[in-house]
């Protein structure tokens, strides 16, 4: 997943420390810049600004980039049993204990999932989003009600996940999958800003079909497939179907 190459770089911003971005530039084997221009033959950045890992594009620049947000959405708490209500804890369920989001991206899900208290593995295999997640797990790991439980951050597994999930050691309840499906030009359902650079870095993810029937084969008993509403359900006709505004959680049952 070098897909990046020549579309990435690291800006350098004065206020924080300069080995960190040398070494950000290192591990990713792109250029580390001090400014930018139009010229700038990269269209993308990484960047440490407010303490927080950022990605940015030329638009961006000025505004200030997308970190991983680590703060609830409107509505969640941090709660076990994990609430009856919303169409994601209605597909996870209440009978799972272990999950594993197969496909992390920028977390919002993975996040919702944890703080529901789940027992949570993360996978991604976009180095670029990997360095993104790790600094959020820092930040996490600093957070109040995370320290007053003495939780950590859940485990991230940097690869792909077709050839993760054959290799785990024990088969969670749910493995859980949002794949990058192709953009559908319809004005009300039009992509979230950190979605549409996601999927200008990273392009779509074509191997999702194959990521399913793995998915279905690793886990020991469900996988949830998140769709945008107008998608085919990724592995024909599931169990359950939970529907939230302009998507769908797709419920398929090991075994049957
Ligand atoms: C649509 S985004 C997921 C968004 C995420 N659910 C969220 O709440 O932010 C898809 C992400 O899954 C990753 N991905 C797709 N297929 C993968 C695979 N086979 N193995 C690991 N990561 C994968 C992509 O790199 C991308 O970051």
């Amino acid at each position: 997943m070098q897909n990046y190459i020549d579309k990435l770089a690291v800006l350098h911003n004065e206020n924080s420390d300069l080995e960190l971005s040398q070494a950000l530039s290192l591990r990713l084997s792109v250029p580390l810049y001090h400014s930018v221009d139009n010229k700038t033959p990269e269209d993308f950045f990484l960047s440490w600004r407010d303490g927080c890992l950022k990605l940015l594009d030329k638009e961006l620049l000025k505004k200030g980039g997308l970190m991983v947000d680590i703060e609830p959405r409107q509505g969640e708490q941090r709660s076990w049993p994990a609430p009856k209500e919303g169409a994601l804890a209605q597909a996870i369920g209440r009978k799972t204990r272990t999950v594993v989001d197969a496909t992390t991206g920028w977390a919002q899900d993975s996040l919702h999932i944890f703080r529901m208290g789940y027992e949570l593995t993360c996978i991604e295999r976009s180095p670029v989003m990997l360095e993104l997640l790790h600094d959020a797990f820092q930040r996490l790991e600093q957070v109040d009600w995370v320290t007053r439980l003495a939780l950590s951050a859940p485990k991230l597994l940097p690869g792909n996940a077709i050839e993760i999930l054959g290799q785990l050691d024990n088969a969670p309840d749910c493995i859980y999958i949002d794949p990058m499906f192709p953009a559908k030009r319809k004005k009300s359902a039009l992509p979230k800003k950190s979605m549409l650079i996601l999927r200008e870095l990273l392009g779509a993810d074509l191997d999702k079909e194959e990521l399913f029937v793995t998915a279905l084969q690793a886990t020991a008993k469900k996988v949830v497939v998140k769709s945008p509403d107008y998608a085919q359900p990724l592995g024909g006709k599931p169990a359950q179907s939970f529907k939230s505004k302009l998507l769908r959680y797709d419920v398929y049952m090991k075994g049957t």
